[in-house]
């Protein structure tokens, strides 16, 4: 079974046979004043998702996460889960060439789906380091499993009969978000990041809900703006930005 790199897209790799949390250790290694980095891990017994949810983390998935310092100005740093998502999806074309890649689709803010069912999470996480900011960038791939009755569909690459192996999924990660990070850093910031990422986008121009935390909104999925914030066209006409939510389609309801 092929073995994960000592060093992917010129930054050192970690790898743990068992861990907690990826995201955890590297938040752990930043605040010891640790080098920009990858962990890896075959299993985390404490993986964590988002809104505080639990990650199931059996071997056979990738559990990564990236420690980078300031890649951004602070008020500009929670862009970095669409240059993830852009990166995964670059990374599963790569590593399953045969998969028609219409099928890979990005889920504002941080998700990408497999025929409409979840395949990858993505969880951001930050911290104060020294003088700087540390951004650690948290990646699951389902390769070889998906938990059971959750609330929205789910899906691992073998259960659509690709057969991938973390660690080889893993070297073209590592060398395709460092890509998009350089196509994120160019130019006027976010424009092509959100370019590329409006183009891969689940549900655009369609009917979908948004669920926030007191509320559930419905109407159009128009476009991200140009901090990431995802616009939703309401049945009066009126336009929402929306800067955090679940999204679902309307056929979902
Ligand atoms: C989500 O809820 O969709 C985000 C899940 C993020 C999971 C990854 S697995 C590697 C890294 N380490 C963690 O503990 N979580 C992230």
């Amino acid at each position: 079974m092929m073995g994960f790199p000592a060093v992917a897209g010129g930054l050192a790799v970690t790898h743990f046979a068992e861990i907690g949390s990826t995201n955890a250790e590297a938040l752990a290694r930043a605040g010891s004043g640790g080098p920009e980095q990858w962990i890896v891990a075959d299993r985390q017994i404490a993986g964590r998702g988002r809104r505080g949810r639990q990650w199931v983390s059996e071997p056979g998935n990738l559990f990564s996460s990236l420690l980078l310092y300031d890649p951004a100005p602070p008020a500009l740093t929670p862009q970095i889960c669409f240059v993830a998502a852009l990166a995964v999806h670059d990374a599963v074309r790569d590593a399953v060439p045969v998969l028609d890649p219409v099928r890979l689709k990005l889920k504002w803010p941080n998700d990408v789906l497999l025929d409409g069912k979840k395949l990858v999470g993505i969880l951001v996480e930050g911290a104060i380091a020294g003088s700087k900011q540390a951004v650690v960038t948290g990646i699951g791939i389902n390769c070889a499993h998906h938990p059971e009755n959750m609330a929205y569909p789910v899906t691992d690459l073998a259960n659509e009969g690709f057969r991938v192996a973390p660690a080889a999924l893993f070297e073209r990660l590592a060398v395709r978000m460092l890509d998009r990070l350089a196509q994120w850093k160019r130019g006027s910031a976010f424009a092509a990041t959100r370019q590329a990422w409006l183009k891969r986008a689940y549900e655009l121009g369609r009917e979908i809900e948004v669920k926030l935390p007191e509320r559930t909104l419905g109407g159009c999925f128009e476009e991200i703006d140009g901090e990431g914030a995802l616009v939703l066209t309401l049945a009066n006409g009126h336009r929402e930005f929306i800067r955090a939510g679940d999204v679902f389609p309307a056929s979902q309801r």
